[in-house]
């Protein structure tokens, strides 16, 4: 069975002040019955799967157990980190971990802050995967793209897929690139966007580290020998843990991985990241000028606008906006024009930092 490492520790700051640090998105329940991490857990409910390892920050520890326990899933093992060091290190902590286990593990990471509504499309899509993995292929999963988004990864492939292809060999990955190579990948028809899972044997993962990562090992390794177990979490002490690059998978092994395949996924697929997507996702089948109001909001003589209240006690109006995103919640509320979106992240970690 295939072992789900379950990435749930990022904090989401382009989607504040929904997203909080003491409380991030991808626990939220944005109006549906699920988080999306609950979401991502059910997506691993099936026969193909074993129980899952979740990773995340120790502060989020309570909504991980809440959570799961309110959709009866059991984790495998929650791994708790001190500090956020990004994807990098807390899938080489959930990777070996598992290989301490079985040296044969297959393993699927996936981001918690996803919409990936179709479970079944899913498992088959991974069961493609599997002959390459067992040929000592890591795989990817990816996305048609539609727009030249600069916060994606990019999967250039070396021949068009055909039908009777499991899986496509990659010529390329690049992370997150400029809008202007972007758009030339998009124009190029050649590409398609990383959705941020990845497929492997839990050994190919761990060589990958040695050839392209070999300084992480150590603190890592380290930070499993000297776990400490806690109520059913594993702690990963803090003085290994700062030690490690604060650095993400798709940098420090995708990119320079070159045996890489992909399975293209064709089934409805979407990165929460900002508000902006959020909207694409609300307004898909209103028409690309309709406005999204989430909660008790009320828009008049409005385009192209998300307005969200949160707090049962509020009531938001918006009157003759274009291209706005206003969300209120208790303690904070967020008017920007709807392109700027991509900005919200680091204004809030200037708004941080001020104090
Ligand atoms: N445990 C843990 N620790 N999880 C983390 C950490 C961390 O320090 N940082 C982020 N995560 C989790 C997030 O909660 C999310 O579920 C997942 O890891 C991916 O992190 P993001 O920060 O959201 O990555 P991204 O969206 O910028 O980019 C990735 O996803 C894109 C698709 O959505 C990349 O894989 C891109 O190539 C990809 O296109
Ligand atoms: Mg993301």
């Amino acid at each position: 069975k295939i072992v789900p490492i379950i990435l749930a520790g990022g904090i989401g700051t382009r989607l504040w002040p929904i997203s909080r640090q003491s409380y991030p998105k991808q626990f939220r329940k944005l109006g549906a019955d699920d988080s999306l991490f609950q979401d991502a857990i059910k997506r691993f409910q099936g026969a193909l799967f074993h129980r899952p390892i979740v990773v995340t920050n120790d502060s989020y520890r309570f909504h991980v157990v809440e959570q799961m326990g309110e959709i009866a899933s059991l984790p495998e093992q929650i791994l708790l980190e001190p500090i956020s060091r990004n994807t990098a290190p807390a899938v080489l902590a959930a990777t070996l971990a598992t290989l301490a286990k079985d040296p044969d593990a297959v393993c699927v990471v996936t981001p918690a802050d996803h919409l990936m509504p179709d479970h079944a499309q899913f498992a088959a899509c991974v069961s493609k995967g599997l002959s390459a993995v067992h040929a000592g292929h890591m795989v990817t999963f990816g996305i048609s793209p539609n727009r030249p988004e600069t916060g994606f990864g990019y999967l250039e492939l070396t021949s068009p897929p055909t039908a009777d292809q499991e899986t496509v060999r990659l010529k390329s990955f690049t992370e997150k690139p400029d809008v202007d190579a972007a758009a030339q990948m998009l124009a190029s028809g050649r590409h398609l966007w990383n959705a941020g899972i990845f497929l492997f044997r839990a050994r190919d993962m761990v060589a990958a580290f040695e050839s392209h990562a070999p300084a992480m090992l150590p603190p890592v390794r380290a930070a499993l020998t000297d776990k400490e177990l806690d109520l059913g979490f594993t702690r990963l002490p803090r003085d290994h843990w700062s030690a490690l690059p604060d650095v993400s998978i798709d940098y420090a092994i995708m990119e320079k991985q070159h045996d890489l395949h992909v399975v293209p996924y064709d089934g409805r697929w979407s990165d929460l990241g900002g508000w902006q997507s959020v909207w694409r996702e609300d307004v898909n089948n209103a028409g690309k000028d309709a406005t999204v109001t989430l909660g008790d909001s009320h828009a008049i003589d409005c385009q192209s606008s998300l307005l969200m209240a949160e707090h049962p006690d509020q009531v938001l109006v918006g009157l003759g906006l274009e291209n706005v995103i206003a969300v209120a919640t208790k303690d904070a509320v967020l008017v920007a024009d709807k392109s700027r979106s991509s900005d919200i992240g680091a204004l809030v970690k200037d708004l941080a930092q001020r104090g």
